[in-house]
């Protein structure tokens, strides 16, 4: 038999405090792999293709408003008081157009995945409603799902109202629903809160309607870590590591090695190309991206940067808002800052802080330098212990390095100061005009000797 695709409506019910999490932030903006919990909600229900996305608020409403980065589609719903998860599903009624398919979700669920979404549509569709559960080891706190001799729905008993022999089915809501509307409106409408914690359950209305008659199908996950919710701080971490884990066994499928996923972070918005190997303890976070053929070492922080083909960072090395070019080498203990720009083969050094700064091609800072609104050009050398002085106090100035330049090492650069191609400043020496293209710049006082210092001194040291 096929059946007319039907309408989908998403319904995100994010109203509640989330009192176990002791925070002012309402619960559903804690960050899991490193975005608020819901908007992991909201890309399920875009990627289901939803009509209409209805979003319910109360705790902290205005905030959740205004920290979901959204142009698009969301429909806010308010619910003055939280009362259960029935009562806000039945606050969505006056907004759903027409008869669809609901799509329930509870905003702190955050990896439910767009095939679920598919299967319990195609299964409502199929008879009345589906719900998804996940058989688990110890179902925890989630609702025990209590199932009919044809294995469709027959209750669902929440822990604080389960006996030991419902606490010990194994079967747990995982709180993600296909239900008609406006067929399930009408068993909304009288639940009654007959339970221990006095709310009024979704659970219970979807109980109802199989009662009733509306099968419900029961859709078994595929991967039980979608019914990971969100009610304290432990879940949160547990459902951080799931979301990082999941984009790593991509991007391991993609030809990416990651020598220990357990030990590695990896944010879902970060792409990495072949080839590349990730050790442990790195972080790739944000809109970072990575080319192949790239080796990460040990202690990597790397936020919102982009790295071409090949490039080599060495352990500890930290990057944010930079941009290295194919084959670069960088660190140990090197820090890229904001705007910072290697281009092709350049090499950084331990202990070189690089900020609004651009190195060029196979140029290299190897040692204990730092490098601030430069602009390096080709195969220039900078030695160790260079320094751009680049702030007088109140005004940022700009330091520039010509092609092939050799800047020895200690050589302080006081900017605004140019060193042309092909140039050189003596060891030690302190820049403060430009130095024309192939000179020489020694900017130190000579040195002088003095003999017999030392037996001098030892005397003097005897009489006092
Ligand atoms: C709920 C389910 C439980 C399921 C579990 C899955 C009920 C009665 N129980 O329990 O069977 O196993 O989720 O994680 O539904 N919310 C509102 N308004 C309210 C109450 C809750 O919007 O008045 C929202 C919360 O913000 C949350 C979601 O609904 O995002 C779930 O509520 P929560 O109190 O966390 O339910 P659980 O006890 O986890
Ligand atoms: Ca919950």
């Amino acid at each position: 038999m096929t059946l007319a695709p039907s309408r989908r409506v998403a319904v995100v019910l994010a109203a509640g405090k989330g009192t176990r999490l002791r925070s002012d932030l309402p619960k559903v903006l804690h960050p899991v792999g490193g975005r608020p919990m819901i908007e992991w909600v909201l890309d399920a229900t875009r990627g289901a293709g939803c009509e209409q996305t209805l979003v319910v608020v109360g705790h902290g409403a205005e905030q959740v408003r205004e920290a979901i980065d959204d142009d698009s589609d969301i429909v806010w719903v308010e619910q003055h008081q939280q009362l259960g998860t029935g009562h806000a599903l039945a606050q969505a009624e006056p907004h759903v157009e027409g008869d669809a398919i609901l799509l329930v979700l509870y905003g702190d669920v955050p990896l439910v995945s767009v095939e679920t979404l598919d299967r319990l549509s195609e299964a409502a569709a199929a008879g009345w409603g589906a719900m998804a559960a996940a058989e688990l080891e110890d179902a925890g706190w989630l609702g025990r799902v209590i199932t009919g001799p044809g294995g469709d729905l027959e209750r669902i008993v929440e822990v604080p109202d389960a006996g030991p022999e419902e606490l010990a089915v194994r079967l747990g809501n995982a709180g993600i629903y296909a239900l008609p509307s406006p067929g399930i409106f009408d068993y909304l409408r009288r639940l009654e809160p007959a339970n221990a914690q006095g709310e009024l359950y979704l659970t219970d209305a979807v109980g109802d309607a199989a009662v009733a008659g509306d099968s419900v199908s029961v859709v078994r996950l595929g991967d039980p870590s979608e019914a990971l919710g969100i009610n304290d701080r432990a879940d949160q971490a547990r459902a951080h590591r799931a979301l990082l884990e999941r984009h790593m066994a991509r991007l391991m499928a993609a030809g990416v090695t990651i020598l220990e996923p357990a030990r590695t972070v990896v944010e879902a918005g970060v792409r990495v190309g072949a080839e590349t190997v990730i050790h442990p303890g790195v972080s790739l976070l944000g809109m970072t991206e990575i080319g192949a053929g790239c080796v990460l070492h040990q202690g990597a922080w790397i936020r919102d940067s982009k790295l071409a083909d090949g490039v080599e960072v060495k352990p500890y090395s930290v990057f944010d808002r930079a941009e290295v070019a194919d084959g670069c080498t960088v660190g140990p203990f090197a820090r890229l800052r904001p705007a910072s720009v290697l281009m092709e083969g350049a090499r950084v050094g331990n202990f070189v802080e690089v900020k609004k700064t651009r190195i060029g091609a196979g140029s290299k800072a190897s040692h204990l330098t730092y490098l601030g609104d430069a602009t390096i050009g080709d195969g220039a050398n900078i030695g160790a212990g260079v320094v751009t002085c680049n702030y007088d106090g109140a005004a940022k100035h700009q330091t520039e390095i010509g092609d092939g330049a050799f800047v020895g090492s200690d050589t302080m650069l006081v900017a605004p100061v140019r060193v042309g191609r092909e140039a050189t400043t003596a060891a030690g020496s302190t820049i403060t005009d430009d130095v024309p293209d192939e000179a020489l710049g020694v900017g130190r006082s000579r040195q002088r000797n003095i003999p017999g210092w030392a037996r001098r001194m030892r005397k003097k040291i005897k009489r006092s």
